[in-house]
């Protein structure tokens, strides 16, 4: 490791952010302590819900942390498209007894008011998810001393990254669970997006930042390579989200080891912008007709995946994982960080 960025954290590994409720401050708290780069996920969240974890977290621990942020996405291009989905998904609500739920209940989430909380009270690193934050965002959280770290999925929103004037890039590959970060929501959901080792290797010949590889990666063997191919650290999601210290479902922690549960897929499913989640019930029979239309399906489904959630059902819960999914260990985070550094070693064949 040898940018600013990574002499923040000991080891080479960050915890990736997951919105709604997966990374907790008592998940971060434990991956900090052990020597990773924690995350809070700010992206559902306003922004008293924010400061308020900001504080516990804190309070759990003194080492540097970061927080995700979502950028705000551009006017629903199709209301007539949610309206024809709201009748397709009629059927969940009448199964599960609920309603669904008002697909214009929340198109801004507070981003301008969580990036002046976060200038007030500045935090050590900052990332970025669905878009690439103004210039004057980047330069003043720089003034108050804030990594800035933002998703791409290709090597020219790398470049858009990097125009920004930001720290680093987080490399997305397509394997990734949960959002794909990519800038327009031109995302196919065919899978045709690029692999990690790909895209690490071709963002850096692009452009000239710091690379921190997410997508997949479970286990220390995998951390080595995208070192190897050029990264600085390595983002995991799915492999958090199976600790006991994540917010996640106890069905969602579940389902990621269950033989039931074979396959992962990119689906809009759930929330109208494509992500990576198991393959159940839900994303199968509605995955192919579900509209490009973030936050609006994201908001129209939020009752039916509570209520199944409340059912004890995950076929109607949206299970997001990465295609590593089935590797997962239900380690402490802290033991999890400290089997990561093991592996990475033994795979550079440190320590013989
Ligand atoms: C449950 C879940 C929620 C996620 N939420 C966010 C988020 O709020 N912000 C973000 O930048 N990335 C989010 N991601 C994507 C991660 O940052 C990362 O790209 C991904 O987890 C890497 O792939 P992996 O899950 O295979 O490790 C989420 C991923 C998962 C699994």
């Amino acid at each position: 490791m040898s940018s600013a960025l990574t002499d923040l954290f000991p080891y080479p590994i960050v915890q990736a952010p997951m919105a709604g409720g997966v990374s907790v401050p008592q998940l971060a708290a434990a991956v900090c302590e052990a020597g990773g780069l924690g995350f809070l996920a700010a992206g559902y969240k306003t922004a008293d819900g924010m400061y308020q974890e900001i504080k516990q977290l804190r309070g759990l621990t003194g080492r540097p942390f970061g927080v995700n942020l979502f950028l705000p996405q551009p006017d629903c291009a199709d209301p007539a498209a949610v309206e024809v989905y709201a009748h397709q998904l009629a059927g969940e609500a009448a199964w599960y007894e609920t309603e669904p739920g008002d697909p214009d209940s929340g198109r801004d989430d507070g981003y301008d008011a969580k990036l002046a909380v976060l200038l007030d009270n500045p935090v050590p690193v900052v990332s970025f998810h669905f878009g690439v934050p103004g210039r004057e965002v980047v330069d003043a959280l720089h003034r108050v001393g804030t990594f800035t770290l933002v998703t791409a999925t290709t090597p020219e929103e790398a470049q858009a990254v990097e125009r920004a004037g930001a720290d680093a890039v987080i490399a997305q590959g397509v394997e990734a669970g949960g959002h794909q970060g990519t800038h327009r929501d031109v995302a196919e959901t065919d899978g045709s997006g690029l692999g990690l080792l790909s895209l690490v290797a071709q963002v850096r010949e692009t452009v000239g930042l710091p690379i921190v590889a997410a997508g997949g990666i479970m286990r220390g063997s995998q951390i080595a390579a995208v070192l190897a191919a050029g990264a600085v650290a390595a983002q995991l999601g799915t492999a958090f989200l199976a600790t006991p210290e994540s917010g996640a479902h106890p069905l969602h922690k579940q389902a990621l080891t269950n033989p039931l549960f074979v396959r992962t897929e990119l689906t809009r499913a759930f929330t109208g912008r494509p992500a990576r989640g198991l393959v159940n019930r839900f994303l199968r029979e509605h995955g192919p007709y579900a509209p490009a239309a973030y936050p609006e399906v994201h908001h129209l489904t939020a009752p039916l995946r509570k209520a199944a959630a409340r059912a004890g059902d995950a076929q109607g819960m949206a299970l997001w994982a990465g295609q590593g999914h089935r590797m997962a260990r239900d380690l402490p985070a802290g033991q999890l960080v400290e089997a990561l550094v093991a592996e990475v070693r033994a795979a550079r064949g440190e320590g013989r």
